[in-house]
């Protein structure tokens, strides 16, 4: 970072977003740092110093992102605005509780969507809006349900905004693989080249620091999958349905 900047990290209680949270703090920025758990962001903020500002939101709730919204305007411009805030039920479509199931495609997709129409008037010229997909959304995968289709869907809108707001914000893409959080601790598999928060953090900072639409890692996996979702459905979906009958052998 060339100057102390300004980032508003939207999902900072928990996981890869607390993570960054300490990452950046120790890199100088100034944080404002957003989730629905007020206590764990205000413990978060004191933690990290005194610039640091808490600001509770809940992304499912449009009202909830316009008022801190106004808030964040009081604070002056952003350099960056980094949305990861997301829910995540594993299992089958079948056994899918449907009000859970319409939770995760609110908060995940069409949180997303409300952060990315209220974030670019928040934002300096030129500075920079990231929204969280995964390498669940390249491609459907056994066991990937609601939340896999909704990461399909923030990638398409993330690519849409890449080029729609080309020119005047830098809109990036963040694809995790496996990170070690309480989001993944609900999977009954064993999940390859699982990395923690603070790896996961190191790789995101990187990655938004350097140019290029999307930041994609642990590479070893994601290239693997990337190369999957390439292929046709004829050769792709044999070798996904081969992931289902190991994942669940009945
Ligand atoms: N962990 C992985 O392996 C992995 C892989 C691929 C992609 N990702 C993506 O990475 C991002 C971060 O995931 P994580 O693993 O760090 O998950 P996590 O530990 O569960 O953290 C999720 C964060 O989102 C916040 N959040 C959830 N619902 C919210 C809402 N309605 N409004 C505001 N904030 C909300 C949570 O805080 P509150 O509960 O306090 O609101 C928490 O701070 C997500 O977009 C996830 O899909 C993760």
């Amino acid at each position: 970072m060339s100057k102390a900047e300004t980032i508003w990290i939207i999902g900072a209680s928990e996981g890869i977003g607390a993570a960054l949270a300490v990452a950046w703090a120790a890199l100088g920025a100034r944080l404002i740092l957003s989730a629905r758990s007020a206590p764990q962001l205000a413990e978060l903020a004191a933690s990290l110093g005194p610039r640091h500002i808490a600001l509770p939101l809940d992304v499912g709730d449009r009202t909830s992102i316009d008022a801190a919204a106004a808030k964040v305007a009081e604070i002056g411009s952003l350099d960056r605005v980094v949305h990861l805030a997301a829910l995540y039920d594993p299992g089958k479509i079948a056994h899918l509780d449907p009000e859970t199931a319409a939770k995760i495609v609110t908060v995940n997709l069409t949180g997303s969507f409300h952060i990315a129409q209220i974030a670019p008037p928040l934002l300096r010229n030129g500075g920079q809006l990231a929204l969280c997909g995964s390498v669940a959304g390249y491609i459907g995968l056994p066991q990937g349900q609601i939340y896999s289709a909704t990461k399909a869907g923030v990638i398409s809108l993330a690519q849409s905004l890449r080029t729609e707001l080309a020119g005047r914000y830098d809109v990036r893409l963040i694809s995790p693989g496996f990170v070690d959080t309480r989001l993944t601790r609900m999977n009954a598999f064993t999940m390859p080249v699982l990395v923690t928060p603070e790896t996961a953090a190191h790789a995101i900072i990187n990655g938004l620091n350097r140019r290029g639409f999307e930041v994609h890692f642990p590479r070893r996996l994601t290239f693997a999958l990337k190369i999957l979702s390439a292929l046709p459905y004829w050769a792709s979906l044999p070798l996904t349905g081969r992931m289902a009958k190991q994942e669940n052998p009945s």
